[in-house]
């Protein structure tokens, strides 16, 4: 993808007006207003030499940090120059490029975006997580399994030098990871769990979860097909998570890391985990299960208590968790929760200034014992017939009880609906959001 950037050779210049430009030859001027350019923002407007080839472009000036991903569309293929380019234009005009070409082969020309050497260097690193992410995502389950999902993981991060643990299958319950295992037992690729580390030990320590449900049937509780078809996508958290720690790791960030995936399918076969079912799990809490669509919180939460051992300076996790953080901001803004309110102001900030938004909702105390169990410690679901986003926030951080700064991003990982920078499908939320926070706590 940093096929779509450069930072030689000769380039058509791109100029960004916040009106019609002035000191146009009267030609130049017709062929402007031929194209209805007035220099409002967004407009795009073409200037061609005699001999028929683009000479220059006109972009009208807009407060839409992406909005230079309007551009590829409406140039030929070539070679572009906007003076002072950031690295949000860059990410913008290659990233609305992106083609998920695993099996339709691409035959679109690039439209390259000449930029500084430091735009380059940091926009390379970040489209090569967006990238990533959007790939997995978009790979249907019969491809991104539970083992796929293993060998991902050890393709991108072992040349970084992390180290690799996995467990699975019958070992989840000799290890004691009774949720990963009950949850992913029907399918019949075994469920596993991931567990990555990196960098120096006495660094500060950051721990990223990722919900990896590679596949979420809903279980017996089997979802209608329209909730159905998107399900493939449920592995975005874990997604995210590797994408954050490929950054991490090819910035070679002072930290110790540590990633959690508990891949799992959410199958149906008479095996399956039912609804009713009560199972311990690796904190000791007993949980009831109230439907088995709520699985992702399950896998999570084993995950978590391994993370919570650690007691890390910052754990995130990050999981395509409800269809009720959906209903309440729609598919562009992930909501996030934690109890930490100077990481949650810092990160507020920081993802609205990289346009990687999210937004806090609250952790609201008075529905924490909603999830209270009648007969077991907890229910999976609850009994709360509202704020399913945030009753699934107090389901996890029933298993998060050492680590004082710990965020869960309920993500959609998902574009239903292209916008500039942003393709339809598989798409990378809050990780860049994350990078960025980790740089300037820690580094
Ligand atoms: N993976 C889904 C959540 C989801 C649905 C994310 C649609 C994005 C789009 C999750 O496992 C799920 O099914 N959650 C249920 C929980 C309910 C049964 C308590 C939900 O949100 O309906
Ligand atoms: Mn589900
Ligand atoms: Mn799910």
């Amino acid at each position: 993808m940093s096929l779509f950037l450069t930072t030689t050779g000769n380039a058509t210049l791109i100029f960004c007006v916040k009106d019609m430009p002035l000191n146009l030859s009267p030609s130049e001027l017709a062929q402007l207003a031929s194209q209805d350019f007035k220099g409002k923002p967004n407009q795009i407007g073409l200037i061609y030499a005699s001999n028929g080839a683009l000479e220059r472009v006109y972009f009208g000036k807009s407060d839409d940090l992406y909005a230079l991903g309007r551009l590829p569309a409406a140039l030929p293929a070539g070679v572009y120059e906007l003076t002072g380019a950031t690295t949000l234009d860059a990410l913008a005009f290659a990233g609305n490029q992106y083609k998920f070409s695993r099996y339709k082969k691409d035959t679109s020309t690039a439209r390259v975006l000449k930029v500084s050497q430091s735009v380059y260097d940091e926009a390379a690193v970040l489209l090569a997580g967006i990238v990533l992410a959007r790939d997995l995502v978009n790979t249907p389950a019969n491809d991104m399994t539970p083992a796929a999902l293993e060998s991902v993981s050890r393709e991108t991060l072992l040349p970084h030098g992390a180290v690799i643990k996995v467990t699975k299958g019958e070992d989840l319950l000799t290890e004691n990871f009774p949720l990963i295992y009950h949850v992913g037992k029907a399918s019949s690729v075994a469920p596993r769990l991931i567990d990555v580390t990196w960098g120096r030990s006495d660094a500060p320590k950051v721990t990223i979860v990722g919900k990896g449900v590679c596949f979420d049937t809903g279980g017996l509780n089997i979802k209608p097909d329209s909730g159905m078809l998107l399900m493939k996508k449920d592995m975005g958290g874990a997604a995210t998570a590797l994408a954050l720690a490929h950054m991490i790791m090819t910035l070679k960030l002072d930290v110790r890391l540590r990633l959690l995936i508990p891949a799992v399918e959410n199958a149906i076969a008479g095996n399956a985990f039912r609804p009713s079912d009560i199972y311990p799990s690796r904190k000791g809490l007993t949980v009831e299960i109230g439907n088995t669509d709520a699985e992702g919180r399950l896998v999570l939460a084993d995950a978590l208590t391994l993370a919570d051992d650690d007691a890390p300076d910052l754990l995130i996790d990050f999981a395509t968790l409800t269809g009720a953080a959906r209903v309440a901001l729609g598919p562009d803004i992930p909501p996030f929760y934690t109890h930490d309110d100077g990481l949650a102001s810092e990160l507020q900030a920081i993802s609205f200034k990289i346009n990687d938004p999210v937004w806090r909702m609250p952790l609201w105390k008075a529905y924490d014992s909603s999830m209270d169990g009648k007969i077991s410690d907890l229910s999976s679901t609850g009994s709360l017939p509202f704020a399913g986003s945030i009753t699934a926030g107090h389901f996890l951080n029933r298993f998060v009880t050492k680590t004082k700064s710990y965020v869960h991003f309920d993500i959609f990982a998902h574009v239903p609906v292209a916008s500039p920078g942003r393709t339809f499908g598989g798409e990378l939320q809050a990780a860049r959001a994350c990078l960025a926070l980790i740089q300037s706590k820690f580094c």
